[in-house]
């Protein structure tokens, strides 16, 4: 929500929007980067760990955001991105004035190869070379991301100790945990070899960057040590939370929890954003993450962020419904995406309006945009998200969906959300009881949740054709609490149930 007009939102904006949020039912919000920043990667490139950018306000405008988001008992979460900084960053800048600087050493600079050539073969994320050449001072830096984003180099303890304090800085100011970009990649191989080939990179399909596998510059042993210092310093405070953005396979992805002791609370698990949407997979992924999760440790599921395209785009609008119950019915705590409650879709971008680096360096078909367009409030112009010009365009169906018109209609993606979270928070079962996955075929994902003396069974069709299904043998009736249909909720259901195309129910077992 923009308050100023300027088509960005900010953080008056979202303080303004605090008792939709409310409503919504959400009980904490993540902030992408709102510091001092040159926007190479929308925030994601940061010059000031510990100020606001004036897009987006001050830190009074901040300070009040937190006041008023306890005031309605909201937690706020900020992204914390530790990997790398602007090349703007006072400290790059020092970097890179001479070798002899104090801080060169705090980014990976290296000797070209006799040849010229860059220290190894590592890629960018964002296409090309991940080394950049400073005729200067002749060396390389390494930069994961763009080259406006030098990597810092996390085997300095003074870098450590400065990164620790920008977590101190803003526990102090009351926030209530980080979402931590880019975790993975913090150390970096000590040798800085060579990556291999990944054989199963093929020409032409997905980012250039997947040709390599990240072997020695990301998930290497030594993160954790750092993971669990972040970690310290959150204990420090008291009740506070450590999210890893981890892209990474399950195995992997439990080490993130912490085996020498505590790491992330939540490791980021985006096995859903990433697979494909089909019943057989999903409910085999349920149960391998459910299996890997080391004892004592809580899950928790992702269903959109900025950086894929929305779960309309990915599912298809039809199955909007069915994965807001799925995310919300699964056992462990879950994340979603501004915007995806009223299941908005991706946004055409045309090609000379793109913003993201990404969409520029690699082509339109790797935008982040559409996934990134304005909030639609109502049907007003702007779909009153702004008096200005918005920084990307909006949907063409803004008009209809949009808040005030969802709030009115029981059958929309909000007002499912708002019945599937109020639910959620009121029934243990749901909260934190068990979860067991039922036997299943073709398009059907079920599973029964237990606890606090109740039992709730809930099934998914991820197909658009009716099927009939039985309730758990020895539960001889349910009744309907939340179904995608709203016309469905309140009836009794025997042992067999016709579940319709497109249609999630979460049925209590008496
Ligand atoms: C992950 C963030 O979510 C993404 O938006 C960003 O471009 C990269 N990390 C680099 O910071």
């Amino acid at each position: 929500m923009d308050s100023n007009g300027d088509g960005v939102g900010d953080l008056a904006g979202i303080t303004s929007r605090l008792d939709y949020l409310q409503s919504l039912g959400v009980t904490a919000i993540w902030i992408s980067p709102i510091y001092p920043s040159p926007m190479a990667d929308f925030g994601y490139d940061v010059s000031d760990y510990t100020g606001i950018h004036p897009l987006f306000g001050t830190l009074e405008d901040f300070d009040r955001l937190v006041a008023e988001a306890s005031r309605r008992n909201l937690r706020v979460i900020l992204d914390y991105v530790p990997n790398h900084t602007s090349d703007q960053h006072p400290w790059f800048v020092e970097s890179i004035s001479s070798r002899e600087n104090p801080r060169r050493d705090w980014y990976i600079w290296r000797d070209a190869k006799p040849d010229g050539g860059a220290p190894n073969n590592w890629l960018s994320h964002f296409g090309g070379s991940g080394w950049e050449w400073d005729e200067a001072t002749n060396q390389y830096y390494y930069h994961a991301f763009l080259k406006e984003q030098p990597d810092l180099n996390w085997r300095n303890p003074e870098v450590v100790e400065a990164m620790m304090n920008v977590l101190r800085f803003w526990l102090d100011r009351g926030v209530d945990g980080f979402r931590v970009d880019v975790m993975l990649e913090l150390i970096k191989d000590a040798e800085l070899r060579d990556n291999p080939p990944d054989p199963r990179y093929r020409d032409g399909r997905g980012r250039p960057y997947r040709q390599l596998l990240p072997l020695h510059s990301a998930d290497q042993l030594e993160v954790h040590e750092v993971v669990r210092k972040m970690r310290g310093v959150l204990d420090e405070y008291g009740e506070r939370v450590l999210i890893g953005e981890l892209y990474i396979e399950m195995d992997r992805l439990m080490m993130y929890y912490g085996e020498d002791g505590p790491e992330c609370h939540m490791p980021f698990n985006f096995s859903l954003v990433l697979m494909r949407w089909d019943a057989r997979r999903i409910a085999a992924l349920v149960d391998q993450y459910e299996g890997a999760l080391p004892a004592g440790a809580w899950p928790n599921w992702v269903l959109g962020n900025h950086d894929v395209p929305r779960i309309a785009a990915r599912a298809g609008r039809a199955q909007v419904a069915v994965a807001a119950m799925l995310l919300l019915t699964l056992r462990g705590t879950p994340t979603m995406y501004c915007g995806d409650e009223l299941g908005m879709e991706a946004v055409a971008v045309p090609d000379e309006a793109i913003q993201d680096p990404v969409g520029i360096n690699l082509g339109p078909g790797f935008s982040r945009d559409p996934s990134r367009t304005p909030m639609q409030w109502d049907s007003g112009p702007v779909a009153g998200f702004s008096t200005g010009q918005p920084w990307l365009p909006l949907s063409a169906d803004h008009e209809n969906a949009n808040v005030a018109m969802q709030s009115e209609d029981p059958d929309s993606p909000l007002s499912l959300y708002r019945r599937l979270i109020a639910l959620r928070q009121s029934e243990p079962a749901l909260m934190v009881g068990s979860y067991a996955g039922m036997p299943a075929e073709g398009d059907i994902i079920a599973y029964v949740r237990e606890g606090g003396g109740k039992r709730f069974f809930i099934v998914l069709n991820l197909g658009a054709d009716d099927v009939s299904f039985d309730l758990p043998q020895g539960s001889g009736l349910g009744s309907v609490v939340v179904s995608t249909d709203v016309d469905r909720e309140g009836t009794d259901v025997f042992e067999a149930l016709e579940v319709r195309g497109n249609e999630g129910l979460v049925i209590a077992l008496s």
